[in-house]
């Protein structure tokens, strides 16, 4: 479990101070995955820095697994690093070294017998999918190969917490999801709490389980997936599961409706829930459906007919768990 209270972080730039962190809180329950998705400057790398605490906060407190990071001497720190472990966007290896002097390179520091190394270095690497590819050099190996290596080595220490820098930043789309796919597996494997700064929203949908939406420093959205997704009112939702850029705003008379929701309904049953209980033909203007993890997702946006009963119909919808937002009338 990772936990962050009330992180500040002011920079003093000549007469200046720039707020890059204005007071962030944060808690990510152990085996779970957090992404954090932020604008350029949001204070993202900030953050990063702040929790391990290359940075030192202006005030406020990092802890994993109820140890605090802050406020303890240069050795318990060094420990407490350890228990976190680094992936970048570009993996940052040694040229010189193999795949498993790489892996194993985190254990030489800390004076680890060179058997241990083997045998640790042996397991991270059948973990990541790399066994085949020990004596490799980084130059021998793909983007996403060098990424698992760079994962492999962040785990060596045996982390309890996996802090991601937009890891996958620098890969193209079939790499993302098996890298995604491998953090996933980790995460249950190992039961290991994953923290990934990303500023791509489909990091967001493929692997994590909770998001926070960073802003000027401040945290100003956050959530499991579930509840941000069908969140009207918040910035994720339309984010993460937005309608078609071309989504008609009217289409002839009528109230317009955007609705968001989750479940097993697919988009069907909804519709005709409405259209059976209120007598009603309801127009479908756009739509997106989306299985994320094991749930599916849906962001619609219907148009009521002139006479219809719009409360009535948006009580009714509200009442089955479903958020609709008001577009307007025409
Ligand atoms: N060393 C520093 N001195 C002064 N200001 C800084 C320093 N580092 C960051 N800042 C400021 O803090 C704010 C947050 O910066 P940060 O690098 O954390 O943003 P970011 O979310 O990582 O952005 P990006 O997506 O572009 O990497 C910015 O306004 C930045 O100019
Ligand atoms: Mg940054």
């Amino acid at each position: 479990m990772i936990t962050v209270r009330d992180l500040r972080k002011v920079y003093r730039q000549g007469s200046n101070d720039v707020v890059a962190l204005g007071g962030v809180s944060l808690e990510v329950p152990t085996g779970k995955i957090h992404g954090i998705v932020g604008h350029s400057g949001a204070g993202k790398s900030t953050l990063v820095r702040c929790l391990t605490l290359l940075d030192q906060p202006t005030s406020g407190t990092v802890s994993v697994n109820g140890k605090e990071l802050t406020n303890v001497s240069a050795d318990e720190l060094r420990d407490a690093r350890r228990r976190i472990g680094m992936v970048f966007q570009h993996a940052n290896l040694f040229d010189s070294r193999t795949t498993e002097q790489n892996v194993g390179y985190p254990l030489e520091l800390t004076g680890t017998p060179k058997k241990e190394i083997a045998a640790k270095v042996a397991e991270l690497l059948e973990l990541v999918g790399l066994a085949k590819f020990a004596k490799a050099y980084p130059s021998q190996l793909s983007g996403g190969q060098r990424q698992r290596v760079g994962i492999a080595r962040a785990l060596a220490t045996d982390p309890d917490v996996l802090l991601c820098d937009e890891p996958t930043s620098a890969l193209d789309p079939k790499t993302t999801d098996e890298i995604l796919e491998l953090v996933k597996k980790l995460r249950d494997r190992l039961n290991i709490t994953v923290l990934i700064i990303t500023h791509e929203m489909h990091v967001v949908k493929q692997a994590c389980d909770s998001v926070s939406l960073l802003e000027g420093g401040f945290i100003v959205e956050h959530g499991d997936i579930a509840s941000v997704i069908t969140n009207a009112e918040g910035r994720l939702a339309h984010t993460l599961l937005p309608l078609p850029g071309d989504a008609p705003r009217s289409a002839g008379a009528g109230t317009i409706l955007d609705l968001l929701y989750t479940g097993d309904q697919a988009t069907e049953p909804v519709i005709s829930a409405v259209s059976r209980t209120f007598n009603i033909d309801v127009n479908v203007l756009a739509g997106s459906v989306e299985q994320l993890s094991d749930q599916q997702y849906a962001h619609l946006r219907i148009q009521l007919p002139v006479d219809a009963d719009v409360e009535a119909i948006t009580n009714y919808l509200k009442s089955n768990g479903i958020a609709v937002t008001v577009k307007g009338t025409k």
